[in-house]
């Protein structure tokens, strides 16, 4: 019977609410291979073995929020906050353009002291010394002005991960002053306005049933965004969390399946987190369909700063020689990584 809905998925491309409970209920070695041998072909056909590369350039940790999950949320003092100058953005993008990195990801907690103004600068200056770079955002919830400010002043992609399609299950996650119904109104508005979008949810946060995750699968069918990305919740000591046990390395790749068959030319990156709970998880991702690796580009200083989670890999690693090993572990499993943006297959800004 679980086959029957892996197949399902395969031919149709979706299923039914109840469908996909049991298929994440009932799964089997059998149907795991079934859908990751599947997934695999489908990025194959079409990406090839090419790995886009994404640098990610966390430019604050300083949070407006205090999402319990997070390890930079507001109301942790332990973390020491610090913010990059335009010029420590630049030379960031620097080194990953030498690299050979054609998109930059300008990710950050909701920090107001970055005004609209400031934001706008900063994109244009990337998109004027890089023009020919993509660069995203990944900086939460404005208002629709402040995004198509954004979108004008040259950002192309944005990513915010809904983190949940359930609405209860959203409240456990976050405090009153967020809600899923902005969270999900932003995501149709940055549609709207033309950017390329990211959304996503992170595998075994506390309080997530296979019934809240047939729900994600449901409304990321609905919004169809461009990017998917998922990947295990990490308990972070400094979060109401601290207790909560990690989302697991089997689930968080069979969703990666199920999402490569059901977005065929979705960029779906193997996370960060997905290479901390396990030490070959992004080559295992890259095989269970995902093709993007998010490498990052921030000052050493900066990445010990920003753990949103415990354990987070990579925060040692040099950004220049973070993509020759990366090149190395990909040649290992027959991939490699490519320098272009790596946009959505058949995009077009115009
Ligand atoms: N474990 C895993 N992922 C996390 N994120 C935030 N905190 C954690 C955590 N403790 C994810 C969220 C957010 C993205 C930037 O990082 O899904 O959208």
């Amino acid at each position: 019977e679980v086959m029957r809905l892996a197949r399902k998925l395969v031919e149709d491309g979706l299923l039914e609410h109840n469908e996909y409970v049991e298929l994440l209920a009932d799964r089997d070695d059998e149907v795991r291979e079934y859908l990751r041998s599947t997934a695999q072909g489908i990025a194959v056909s079409n990406y090839g073995h090419d790995i886009f590369l994404r640098g990610l350039i966390e430019y604050s940790n300083t949070c407006k929020n205090d999402c319990y999950y997070c390890g930079i949320r507001r109301s942790n003092d332990n973390v020491e906050r610090y913010r990059l100058s335009l010029e420590e953005i630049l030379s960031c993008c620097e080194i990953g353009y030498q690299i050979g990195l054609r998109t930059f990801v300008l990710q950050g907690g909701e920090d107001p002291y970055f005004t609209d103004d400031m934001m706008c600068e900063i994109i244009s200056s990337i998109k004027s010394h890089y023009p020919d770079c993509a660069l995203t955002l990944s900086i939460g919830e404005k208002g629709r002005e402040s995004y198509e400010r954004y979108f004008a002043a040259g950002a192309d992609r944005y990513l915010l991960r809904h983190e949940t399609a359930d609405i209860d299950h959203y409240r456990r996650l976050h405090p009153e002053s967020l809600s899923l119904e902005n969270r999900m109104r932003c995501l149709e508005v940055l549609k709207d306005i033309g950017f390329q979008i990211g959304a996503g949810f992170m595998v075994g946060s506390p309080g997530q049933t296979y019934d809240t995750m047939a729900s994600d699968f449901e409304y990321l069918k609905k919004l169809n965004p461009h990017m998917i990305g998922i990947g295990p919740f990490i308990h972070h000591k400094d979060t109401p969390f601290r207790n909560e046990a990690d989302g697991t390395l089997e689930l968080t790749l069979y969703c990666l399946s199920m999402l490569r068959i059901m977005f065929p030319k979705a960029l779906l990156p193997a996370t960060t987190a997905l290479g901390t709970i396990d030490k070959t998880g992004r080559e295992k991702g890259v095989l269970a369909g995902a093709n993007v690796i998010m490498p990052s580009l921030s000052p050493d200083n900066a990445r010990s700063k920003y753990l949103l989670y415990e354990g987070k890999v990579g925060v040692k690693d040099k950004a220049a020689e973070g993509r020759q090993l990366l090149d190395e572990r990909l040649a290992e499993i027959g991939y490699r990584t490519v320098t272009t943006r790596g946009d959505y297959k058949g995009w077009d800004r115009t």
